[in-house]
């Protein structure tokens, strides 16, 4: 039977990788007889600039009745002075992640031996990283009420915002975490700050309590602060990370760098039923957007863990994975992971080297 994926390219750079990627899509899909079926929508600053809203009811009725979503990204300095926050390009993403329950975020931070030497760090302290960082994604301070700017005595503006979680929600993102640590090294460390916030006591407890159920993982604590140093002191200690949307946000970003650039991490948002939206860990990059110079590699293994995880296809993520190591190892390099003797390529050339492994 056929499946369907939308397409939602986004704002800055999203359209460009998303074409990439795209591009890699439709080859496997008829190399691998998928039957899948794309189509496309608008999301984010595009959909302000159309329809005057960042998520407009077409898409998300599209993304619905998608089986799999592959998003580039969203947001840009056009948008980013509307005073009005629900007219702003990341909430389109972030109704999307909230409308269709995305509640767990699974953040890979693999280095590439070919990129050691992109890292900021000393090759030795990230070769042979491979990190999973579980972020909770539709709850926390992103979502928490109340929420806004208000005046308050004196005429003074207070800005506020509430962190709050449930045990509920706390208990199926550390089900996602334990079930991931389970399939891989079997260590997971559950990120918090528990020495201030109450939110995040509960946290720990609950996290506590699911370990009984699986006695074959060890759980470790970390306070958020020290889990921040610890990421790039010495990161190979630690195997799947599990922490909420916030801490999960800033460190998922440090991860990422340590992996050379975050141009090549690839994330996926799960729902309870394994339904998910694809995208790379980076952002809408505007001052390199229409310059055909972004690293279309996240996006593209993005579609890779889309098949693997929504789409039931998993020697075909495979083969896109060891495409992507194949252009590496033919030292081709979009800027941001270029280095002295790299040959620089452009977002297309790299998608052009992509296709042409997948086909060889
Ligand atoms: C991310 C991004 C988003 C987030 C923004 C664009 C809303 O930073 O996916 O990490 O904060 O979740
Ligand atoms: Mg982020």
């Amino acid at each position: 039977m056929s499946k369907n994926v939308l397409v939602l390219p986004g704002d800055g750079i999203g359209p460009e990788i998303v074409a990439q990627a795209r591009r890699v899509l439709e080859l496997v899909n008829q190399q691998d007889s998928l039957d899948l079926q794309l189509t496309e929508a608008l999301v984010g600053g595009a959909a302000i600039d159309a329809h005057g809203v960042p998520l407009p009811e077409a898409t998300l009725d599209a993304a619905r009745a998608a089986d799999a979503i592959l998003l580039g990204a969203v947001g840009g300095p056009k948008w980013d002075t509307n005073p009005d926050f629900q007219i702003r390009p990341e909430k389109g993403l972030l109704g999307i992640r909230s409308s269709l329950g995305l509640f767990g975020n699974l953040r890979p931070a693999i280095l590439y031996p070919q990129l050691a030497h992109a890292s900021s760090l000393k090759p030795e302290i990230v070769s042979g990283l491979d990190i999973l960082i579980v972020r909770e994604l539709t709850g926390g301070i992103y979502f928490g009420q109340p929420r806004g700017v208000r005046l308050k005595e004196g005429n003074v503006r207070e800005g506020y915002n509430t962190y709050v979680y449930d045990e509920n929600e706390i208990r199926r993102i550390g089900r996602v975490a334990f079930e991931a640590a389970r399939a891989r090294n079997k260590r997971l460390c559950s990120v918090d700050k528990a020495n201030v916030l109450e939110v995040t006591v509960l946290w720990r407890e609950v996290m506590e309590e699911l370990s009984k159920e699986y006695p074959d993982v060890e759980l470790s604590h970390m306070y958020v602060d020290n889990a921040a140093m610890q990421l790039v002191r010495a990161p190979k200690q630690f195997d799947v990370m599990v922490t909420g949307n916030m801490f999960g946000d800033i460190l998922s970003d440090a991860a990422a760098m340590l992996t050379g650039s975050i141009g090549m991490l690839p994330s996926a948002s799960l729902d309870v039923d394994g339904k998910g939206m694809y995208e790379p860990c980076h952002g809408s990059a505007p001052d390199i957007a229409g310059q055909n110079m972004a690293n279309p590699l996240a996006t593209i293994l993005s579609v890779a863990m889309m098949l693997r995880y929504s789409l039931n296809a998993g020697e075909t993520a495979d083969r896109i994975e060891a495409a992507v190591s194949q252009v590496l190892d033919q030292n081709l390099r979009t800027g941001d992971i270029w280095s002295e003797g790299m040959q620089k390529v452009s977002t297309t050339e790299m998608g052009d080297a992509v296709i042409a492994a997948l086909q060889a």
